[in-house]
């Protein structure tokens, strides 16, 4: 199974920016992170950043047939873009929505996130670890998936028969 991993706007500043609010840590290596995990688990994973809303909606499309789950931190998109709400609705892929920071803490135009309704579940203020919570999230997701199809396959083998 195929988990692509997206991230909004100035996420590639982690680690330089607002470090009392989003840690040291940079992206790289929380992705290094990602990748040990999804290995693990025998899942293949791909990332993907971008300061473009554009090209972020192309990337959540490009998912169709491509990924079976996505784990998307919008950033400064999630409370704007019903572009990008859109497209996560459009692929009907689980997808699950971090971010580092708890939203719901800070200012109140940060208190609305757009994406969330269409995605499975939101992890919010967990910092990097958050990351991580969302992989083991979407691997339980994507094992149920797998369950449900191998079932449905056996009991269409028995109906055959
Ligand atoms: C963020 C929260 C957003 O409000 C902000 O614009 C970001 C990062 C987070 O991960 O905490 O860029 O998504």
């Amino acid at each position: 199974m195929k988990i692509v991993v997206i991230q909004g706007p100035n996420l590639n500043m982690l680690g330089i920016r607002e470090q009392n609010i989003y840690g040291p840590m940079k992206l790289e290596d929380i992705h290094s992170q990602m990748k040990g995990f999804a290995e693990q688990n025998k899942n293949e994973i791909e990332f993907f950043q971008s300061n473009l809303e554009g090209e972020i909606v192309d990337r959540i499309q490009e998912c169709i047939g491509d990924a079976d789950g996505i784990i998307i931190n919008p950033a400064a998109y999630t409370h704007t873009s019903i572009a990008i709400r859109d497209a996560i609705s459009a692929v009907q892929l689980p997808t699950l929505e971090v971010h580092l920071s708890n939203i719901y803490q800070r200012e109140e135009f940060r208190h609305t996130s757009l994406t969330a309704p269409v995605c499975a579940g939101q992890i919010t203020g967990m910092g990097p670890f958050g990351y991580h919570l969302a992989m083991v999230g979407m691997t339980q997701i994507l094992n149920e998936m797998k369950m449900m199809k191998d079932q449905q396959a056996k009991a269409k083998t028995a109906q055959a028969k």
